[in-house]
């Protein structure tokens, strides 16, 4: 079979670890050239590696002067594409700040001349009870996420759209990570799963407002052992003794890799769960049973009138961790 990305250039954010280092690797292995992102925090954020320059990097401070950094997770899964004889650079800027996300594309493109495909994967968590959230919590998992998906999104779409104009119309694609958190709530995780169910709502608009421009953006929700899930959820994510791994984070890749190739022509503003061997179309919000009265309710009225449509309703599936 021949490789599904061969000239393509693909940058994937938070690839130094977990999924991004899958997606990263399995594009090599599919002939592209890959901007392989990654700030090398902790699980919750917090740097744990000094920089090139002696500075460590703060999260919500620039990643600029480390952007190219030779140390790190980002430049350890470019040694191992290289070696397996792919071509890949090291990005280690935080891609929730303009300079980090911007910086994304300047390297594709000063490196290799194109950019092709965007796959937003970098994030962390910081889980807690609502009741105890603290305004950090939120606003870090906010930002790393959604914010971390907007930017890189804005800046390849900028360049797309330039491209566009110039008579070069590209066949670009965009990967957004959400998560079962963000399409049916979690308990413990009111910060993730409104930040992964507000990527969802970004990827359908970009899907409409980038469509005129040739670029493609679709959403995933993942599921895989990584350090983000072994220690939560250790019994389901173990790897087993024999037979299929079905929690190894590569089994989530050929899925990315695909909708980021030209081979996925014609699918955008799809949301999919992938998880060891199984896809699955994830069908969103539509409207269910209705009833219009053709005038103003009375609150007192509802009670009967909202029961009789849940009567009619399939129930909601249940939240995680319920
Ligand atoms: N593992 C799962 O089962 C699962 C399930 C649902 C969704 N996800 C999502 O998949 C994505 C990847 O998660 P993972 O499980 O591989 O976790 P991981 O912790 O192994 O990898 C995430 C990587 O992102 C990097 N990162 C964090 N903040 C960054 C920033 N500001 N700039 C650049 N890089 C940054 C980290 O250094 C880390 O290497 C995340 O968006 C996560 O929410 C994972």
């Amino acid at each position: 079979m021949s490789a599904i990305c061969d000239g393509r250039v693909v940058v994937v954010t938070g690839a130094g670890r977990g999924l991004g280092r899958a997606h990263a690797l399995a594009f090599a292995a599919q002939g592209a050239r890959v901007v392989v992102n990654d700030l090398g925090v902790t699980l919750d954020g917090t740097p744990h590696t000094p920089g090139p320059t002696g500075t460590r990097h703060t999260p919500g401070s620039t990643g600029t002067p480390g952007v190219l950094r030779s140390d790190g997770p980002a430049a350890a899964v470019v040694a191992e594409i290289r070696a397996a004889g792919g071509e890949a650079i090291a990005h280690g800027g935080d891609i929730a700040t303009p300079e980090g996300a911007a910086s994304l594309v300047t390297t594709a493109l000063e490196a290799y001349g194109r950019l092709d495909t965007l796959v937003n994967n970098a994030g962390f968590l910081r889980d807690r009870m609502l009741v105890n959230l603290d305004e950090d919590d939120w606003d870090a998992v906010l930002r790393v996420h959604l914010k971390g998906h907007f930017l890189p999104l804005k800046h390849a779409a900028a360049h797309w759209r330039a491209e566009h104009k110039a008579g070069r119309t590209p066949h670009a694609r965009i990967v957004n990570t959400s998560s079962g958190a963000g399409l049916l709530g979690s308990v413990g995780q009111g910060n993730y799963s409104a930040a992964k169910a507000g990527i969802v709502a970004l990827t359908l608009v970009a899907a409409a407002e980038l469509a005129r421009y040739g670029v493609q953006v679709n959403a995933i929700a993942p599921a895989a052992r990584t350090r983000m899930t072994q220690r939560a959820f250790a019994e389901t994510m173990a790897a087993p003794a024999t037979g299929f791994d079905a929690m190894a984070p590569e089994n989530v890749s050929p899925l990315v890799v695909w909708l980021g190739s030209a081979a996925s022509e014609g699918v955008t503003g799809r949301v999919f769960e992938t998880e060891g061997g199984r896809i699955t179309v994830m069908e969103g919000w539509r409207p269910g049973p209705a009833l219009d009265k053709g005038a103003r309710w009375d609150p007192a009225e509802l009670g009967e009138a909202v029961q009789e449509l849940l009567a009619l309703a399939p129930p909601p599936g249940a939240v995680y961790g319920t």
